[in-house]
């Protein structure tokens, strides 16, 4: 369906998948997905994905990322970039996509919706995406507030929703994968895992927290606003944590700690309690910083080994 060799996909990053890790998934034989905000402008999403045809000249894709917002980006003025750039893969995550859906189709582009539960993924379909990424609550990023991980989310998604699945959330090695694949989904989508590799564009010090941190290493923050993200565990992520667990606290009184300018400032000083940065559970899976090639070729060689010896031992 997207003209990829392994069934190992790259979820959009702000600030982090940019053209240099989205196109190392390219080149790896993977599918990435550049983050359309993490331009400042659509004329620079342009750009960008000018600047990864330089450096590959396999498919690769663009993130939509669409979050309620007071001052919302000019959303549709990116979905026209992504369309005349003629790129034909598409992720979108957040809400109500129908709009973008509808307009990537008429345009012959492919989109894959990021959800976090089963009855968005079914309405996702519905609206005729080709294809849906399910988020398990092991995930970096937004789990959504149904708190299930992917062990249940998989195949109760697989039993009811007809088009391809790419499980998301937790995965970073070849375990992983067969996993995924034996629960029902067509493929992987990792965030975290492909943080930790040289061509990520972040400091080198997020790298090596990413590696000495655990499976234990995050918090959920902005549980009680109904909009859950799970970040990695740092000061300012523990302080946004005490400070709504108090009864009378509102965002208002986290704001100036989880500013986006923050969280960019930890991924490109190296500044750690600069901000929040995102992580997710698989953090305890992390132990060195390959490149991405490595990374691929190394799941889909522990992946093999798994079917071929560990599974077929058990038909013998
Ligand atoms: C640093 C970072 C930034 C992320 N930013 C976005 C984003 O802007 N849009 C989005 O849809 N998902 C975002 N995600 C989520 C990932 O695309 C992916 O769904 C998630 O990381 C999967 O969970 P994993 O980290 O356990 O692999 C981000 C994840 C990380 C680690």
């Amino acid at each position: 369906m997207f003209g990829i060799t392994h069934p190992i996909v790259q979820g959009g990053m702000q600030w982090v998948a940019r053209a240099e890790l989205v196109a190392a998934v390219a080149n790896a034989g993977g599918l990435g997905f550049l983050s359309a905000l993490s331009q400042p402008t659509p004329e620079a999403l342009s750009l960008e994905i000018a600047r990864t045809r330089e450096f590959t000249d396999r498919p690769f894709g663009v993130n939509l990322t669409i979050l309620p917002s007071v001052n919302p980006p000019p959303y549709a003025e990116y979905r026209q970039a992504i369309i005349e750039s003629g790129v034909k893969i598409v992720e979108t995550a957040g809400y109500k996509p129908k709009e973008h859906v509808d307009d990537f189709k008429v345009h012959g582009v492919k989109v894959i919706h990021k959800c976090t539960a089963v009855r968005h993924a079914l309405s996702a379909e519905r609206l005729g995406v080709d294809a849906v990424s399910i988020d398990g609550f092991e995930c970096a990023g937004h789990p959504g507030e149904d708190d299930i991980p992917g062990l249940i989310l998989l195949p109760v998604s697989a039993d009811k929703i007809k088009i391809p699945i790419l499980a998301s959330g937790g995965f970073g090695d070849g375990r992983g994968l067969v996993a995924a694949l034996a629960l029902g989904a067509d493929g992987t989508n990792m965030g975290t895992r492909f943080c930790a590799t040289h061509e990520a564009p972040i400091h080198d010090n997020v790298k090596k927290l990413l590696i000495a941190n655990d499976e234990r290493s995050t918090n959920l923050i902005f549980r009680k606003l109904r909009n859950t993200a799970r970040v990695g565990k740092n000061t300012i992520s523990d302080e946004v944590v005490a400070i709504l667990d108090r009864p009378e606290s509102t965002f208002d009184d986290v704001a100036a700690l989880v500013r986006g300018t923050r969280g960019r400032e930890v991924l490109e000083t190296g500044d750690l309690s600069a901000g929040i940065y995102w992580a997710g559970q698989v953090q305890g899976l992390i132990h060195d910083i390959p490149s991405v090639s490595e990374l691929i070729l190394r799941i889909i060689r522990e992946a093999t080994a798994i079917i071929q010896r560990r599974l077929a031992a058990l038909l013998a």
